[in-house]
């Protein structure tokens, strides 16, 4: 069976999205867009202060304002249960802490009240009448002030092997440096929202989430309800980027609401407070100390980091987790280290743990190359691995050799002059920088029905969801590469818990997990269609089912033909149908993805500018099953990556912890001026067959990895300063 599934079908093509005219016209409906019946609008009012306590609310003015329904804070809220918050449960959230539990705060941001009104104007006019007064503590700021104050905290992911200690000392070579990155928060175009409406008991709300599933268990834990009382939707998500794959208090404040005034309400988190009360990449430092021999072969790596975390949960970015497995090394240290601080707390973004870990490796790596004088693309070619040494197992496929040569091949890296600042075009220093992208591939279980209709269509439906990758489409060519029928006679629902259980949209894991779970239903159905076509009433009743074959939406036996509408016309039946529950991925090897980015930045000292002018990235992800959407997916992440290298930093006032940039305005994202002219992906496109019969790994995170520290050894190439510190601001160059 094993490459059975990839036929002369649309798998592989690169097909437009099927939900793309939906969302562009508008007629795609987001979380927010759901008005029921009788809806009142929630608005937050959120602390000023990062630690504390409410010591009082004047909420007068707020009451008499117009339209205003209730006012929730930790005296008037009803008692809620927490969710266990278990990864294995499916009922994970990050902040475990409910809104309004009690009068402390932990952050700034944090919701201290919740206005209830008949309009969403107001709603917020009555929520800035209300008047906190708090009993402010010394904040903990940041990272420093945190290790300062009360050290840090063992955290998971950690790693040993050898003697890494041992084997430093006394080596031929080495460095000991130290990398810092600030706090990135996730900025999707869409804000998070809920619409929660009540009937009896029944909750069912409208989200803007990367996992129905999950948040539907942990609204059950939280309500005290069965599972099968919590109904959640997300139709169409404005992307997440990680920040929208756990529920967040917004949507426990928004559904408890709508319970205690018997009427549905929607609330959507304003921008200022998507800084502080939906997750952030935390702040990391990170120290790495690499040996080699003399032959320049890694001898000695230690990559220990230590990242922020709030006083509520504790949140690991497991910067080591690549570090584990992409250099050869027998003397390896990895290690994890939290400290607590007066901010939200932390959660997945784009590349957990990797995004800020390759900047550090990859950077260090460049940093090694340089101090012992060999080219640092022949420097990780002699010391990639060729196994994964951290679990001792094969990787399943591996072709980072082949993607690092044919991005060097294309981006023309022979012509580097090594020497810092050589390579020069009028007024612009020109730099080379490379490094290596990595991501595990995951594979989760997965339940989807696909009912293969009496009116030609086929109709899929998996509660998993689409967050703007390309999910819908993907699905879609699964069941068409099946059945032969084409794309638009197929109609994919995603985001609703009444569907199949299907897994969270992160970790790059969806494409791997949904698509076995859709072809394996799409087999059963048309097992079922066989089934009824050999029956006593059937077209082909004295035939063997097995011997029947389906293709191009038609029943075949010895040179007979139906058409599989006429198989159930012909019964009177309406559809036939497929369910199916797919495992998650063995053990037997390691799975991961690959690749390599090489990239030229241009600095012009003259003016002090900086800029990236070229991309090259060669991507080594499994088969490919959308050719567009998958290179919008690694474009994607590059333009990420260059936010991460050069624009990207949350900043908190050292004084009082409180976010100073905590909006569209003053956080800085790439826009479309800060494009690189040339962005080139090649996806190398060799399946792995051992991880699924597609032979897919997953595409979203693996770009952004390793890009900042391209990035960063291009501007060491080119200006002689190696910034340790990202964001790399001009002023760093200056
Ligand atoms: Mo991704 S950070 O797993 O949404």
């Amino acid at each position: 069976m094993s490459d059975s599934i990839i036929g002369a079908g649309p798998i592989g093509s690169g097909p437009r999205r099927i939900d793309g005219q939906r969302k562009v016209t508008g007629a795609a409906p987001y979380a927010a867009d759901h008005h029921p019946d009788n809806m009142a609008y929630g608005y937050g009012v959120f602390s000023t202060i990062a630690r504390g306590t409410v010591t009082g609310l004047d909420l007068d003015a707020a009451r008499q304002s117009p339209g205003v329904i209730d006012i929730f804070h930790h005296d008037h809220f009803p008692e809620l249960h927490r969710s266990p918050a278990s990864f294995a449960q499916g009922n994970k959230v990050e902040e475990t802490r409910l809104p309004f539990e009690d009068n402390h705060i932990y952050y700034e941001g944090q919701f201290v009240a919740l206005v209830v009104a008949d309009t969403f104007e107001n709603a917020r006019a009555a929520a800035r009448k209300v008047s906190v007064s708090y009993k402010s503590s010394d904040a903990i700021a940041n990272l420093d002030q945190g290790v300062k104050a009360h050290g840090t905290t063992s955290g998971s992911g950690n790693h040993e092997r050898g003697d890494a200690a041992g084997n430093f000392d006394g080596a031929a070579h080495s460095i000991d440096v130290t990398y810092t990155t600030p706090v990135e928060t996730h900025n999707p175009m869409e804000m998070h929202a809920s619409v929660a409406s009540w009937e009896g008991d029944r909750l069912t709300i409208f989200e803007s989430s990367q996992g129905v599933v999950v948040q539907r268990n942990a609204l059950a834990k939280i309500f005290g309800l069965p599972p099968s009382h919590v109904r959640v939707e997300s139709p169409f998500i404005g992307s997440g980027f990680g920040s929208k794959l756990w529920m967040w208090p917004h949507a426990v404040a928004a559904s408890a609401a709508a319970r205690e005034i018997g009427r549905p309400v929607q609330l959507v988190v304003p921008r200022p407070q998507m800084f502080t009360t939906t997750g952030h990449r935390p702040e990391t430092r990170q120290r790495l100390r690499l040996a080699t021999d003399e032959s320049g072969r890694l001898v000695s790596l230690r990559h220990e980091s230590i990242n922020t975390t709030s006083f509520t949960d504790q949140y690991v970015e497991t910067c080591g987790s690549v570090t584990k497995s992409l250099y050869s090394c027998p003397n390896l240290l990895v290690s994890h280290e939290t400290t607590q601080v007066n901010r939200g707390t932390p959660t997945s973004m784009r590349a957990p743990g990797a995004a800020p870990g390759l900047f550090a490796l990859e950077s260090a790596i460049d940093e090694m190359a340089h101090e012992i004088g060999v080219d640092p693309l022949e420097f990780r070619m002699n010391n990639y691995a060729d196994r994964d040494e951290s679990l001792d197992l094969d990787f399943s496929s591996n072709h980072i050799r082949e993607a690092t040569e044919k991005a060097a091949e294309k981006f023309g890296w022979q012509d580097r002059n090594p020497e810092v600042g050589s390579m020069r075009e009028g007024h612009e220093i020109i730099g080379y920088g490379m490094a290596a992208c990595n991501w595990e591939a995951l594979k989760r279980e997965c339940e989807a029905r696909v009912s293969l209709r009496a009116d030609g269509t086929a109709f899929v439906t998996c509660a998993t969801q689409d967050i703007g990758t390309g999910t819908y489409t993907i699905i879609a060519q699964t069941v068409s590469e099946l059945t032969g029928l084409p794309l638009e006679k197929v109609t994919v629902r995603l985001g609703d818990t009444s569907y199949p259980a299907g897994p969270v949209s992160g970790g790059s894991w969806a494409t791997a997990t949904t698509l076995p779970a859709i072809a394996a239903a799409t087999r059963e159905a048309i097992k079922e269609l066989k089934g009824y076509a050999t029956s006593e009433k059937g077209d082909f009743k004295d035939v063997d089912s097995d011997s029947l074959t389906f293709e191009n939406g038609q029943l075949t036996h010895d040179g007979q033909r139906v058409d599989y509408v006429d198989v159930l016309k012909g019964q009177r039946l309406a559809s036939a149908d497929g369910h199916a529950h797919t495992k998650g991925a063995d053990d037997k090897y390691s799975y991961r993805s690959f690749g390599a980015h090489f990239v030229e930045v241009r600095w012009d000292p003259g003016i002090s500018n900086l800029r990236v002018a070229r991309v090259v990235s060669a991507i080594d992800v499994g088969r490919v099953i959308n050719s567009m959407t998958a290179r919008n997916q690694v474009e994607g992440a590059i333009v990420m990556g260059l936010g991460m290298a050069h624009f990207e930093a949350t900043e908190y006032d050292a004084r009082n912890g409180r976010p100073v940039n905590n909006n569209y305005a003053e956080y800085v994202v790439p826009v479309h001026a800060d494009q690189p002219p040339e962005v080139e992906v090649i996806l190398l496109d060799y399946p792995d067959l051992a991880f699924n019969e597609f032979g897919a790994r997953g595409i979203g995170e693996i770009g952004i990895t390793g890009m900042a520290a391209a990035v960063a050894n291009a501007v060491h190439h080119a200006t002689g300063k190696r910034i340790r510190d990202l964001p790399i601001f001009k002023e760093k160059l200056m």
